[in-house]
C-alpha cells in the first residue's frame, strides 16, 4: 500500500503503465460499507485508489464539519490489510481548491432539488466539485459508490455522463450491522441511548415496504408517520418513495409497484439517511 499526499506523487508512481484503476472516494473513518467497496473495487481491477478527504464544500453546516470524525490512522491500517494493489490519496484542501475553497456549480438534472438536497443546501455541489476533479485527475476506469447514499450515486451518474467521463460507476448494496443499521461513519457520534433505537430508521423502511403491498402510498406514508410519531428521541425528517432513476415523487392515490423508499431521521445532533428498495 502506498499514501499520497499530492496528486503528482500519484501520477509519477503510475505513469506510463496501463493498469485498470478502481477508485473509491470516501470522507475516512472506513467501516464495513466502506470496505466493501474496496473489496469489490480490487476484484474487478489491477489497482484500487481510495482517497480520504472531508471535503468542505459538501457541508451546509461547520459543527458537523468540525465533528465529523477523523480516524486518518486507523483508516490506513485498515486500508494496508488489503495487500499491495492499493494506494490512498490524502489531498489537502488547496490541491483541490486553490485558494478558494468554493463549489462549481453544475446541472444535477434537478436530482439535487429533493430530499438530501432540499435540507443540505449546496451539499451535491459540494460532492460534484471534489469528484470532477479526482475523476479528471486520476481517470479511473471505474469508480465505487454505496446505495447508502443512494440519491448522490444517481447525482454522480448523471454528473459522469454530462461532464462525458468515461468512468464507469459502479453502485454497491448497503452494509448493515446485524441489527439493521445502515453502517455510517457518523453512527460513532450517537450515544448508546441513540445508538439503540437507531436501528428504527430500517424498520420505518421494512415497514414502508410491506405496507406499500397492498395500500396507497397515502397510506403507507400516514402509518410510517405515526410509526415514528411513537418513538421518542427520534425525529423523522421525511419519508418519501419515488422513481428509482428520476427521484420523482409518486402519487398519494397510487400504489408502489416499484421504486425507491427514503428515511431522513435525526436523533439528538446526528441525522441518519436510509433507503430501501420497494419492490
Ligand atoms: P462517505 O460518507 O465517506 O462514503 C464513501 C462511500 O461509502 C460512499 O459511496 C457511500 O455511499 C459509501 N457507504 C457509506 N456507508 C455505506 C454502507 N453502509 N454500505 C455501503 N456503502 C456505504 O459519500 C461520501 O463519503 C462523500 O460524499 C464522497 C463521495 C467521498 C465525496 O466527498
Amino acid at each position: 500500500m502506498e499514501v499520497f499526499n499530492s496528486p503528482q506523487q500519484f501520477l509519477r508512481h503510475f505513469s506510463g503503465k496501463s493498469y485498470s484503476i478502481g477508485m473509491v472516494p470516501t470522507m475516512g473513518a472506513l467501516h464495513e460499507g466502506h470496505l466493501s467497496l474496496i473489496e469489490k473495487a480490487l476484484i474487478e481491477n489491477d489497482k484500487v485508489l481510495v482517497t480520504i478527504f472531508v471535503n468542505p464544500t459538501q457541508f451546509d453546516n461547520n459543527i458537523d464539519l468540525k465533528n465529523y470524525p477523523n480516524k486518518l490512522e486507523e483508516d490506513i491500517y485498515k486500508i494496508s490489510q488489503f495487500g499491495k494493489n492499493i494506494s490512498v490519496f490524502i489531498p489537502n484542501e488547496n490541491d483541490i481548491y486553490g485558494d478558494k475553497i468554493i463549489s462549481k456549480q453544475y446541472d444535477l438534472g434537478n436530482l439535487d432539488r429533493v430530499m438530501e438536497g432540499k435540507i443540505r443546501k449546496g451539499h451535491f455541489q459540494g460532492v460534484a466539485t471534489v469528484l470532477e476533479y479526482f475523476f479528471k485527475t486520476f481517470l479511473p476506469s471505474k469508480a465505487y459508490f454505496g446505495e447508502k447514499d443512494y440519491q448522490q450515486l444517481l447525482i454522480v451518474n448523471h454528473l459522469s455522463k454530462s461532464l462525458n467521463i468515461s468512468t464507469k460507476i459502479i453502485g454497491c448494496p448497503i452494509v448493515r450491522t446485524t441489527d439493521g443499521l445502515a453502517m455510517s461513519s457518523r453512527n460513532i457520534l450517537l450515544n448508546s441511548e441513540e445508538r439503540r433505537i437507531a436501528p428504527k430508521v430500517y424498520e420505518g423502511l421494512k415497514l414502508a415496504k410491506k405496507l406499500a403491498s397492498t395500500e396507497k402510498y397515502k397510506k403507507v406514508k400516514i402509518e410510517v408517520r405515526n410509526f415514528f410519531k411513537n418513538l421518542s428521541l427520534i425525529r423523522l425528517e421525511y419519508f418519501t418513495a419515488t422513481d428509482p432513476f428520476t427521484l420523482v415523487e409518486f402519487n398519494p392515490n397510487e400504489k408502489i409497484k416499484y421504486g425507491r423508499g427514503f428515511i431522513a431521521a435525526s436523533l439528538g445532533k446526528i441525522r441518519l439517511i436510509d433507503n430501501i428498495n420497494m419492490s
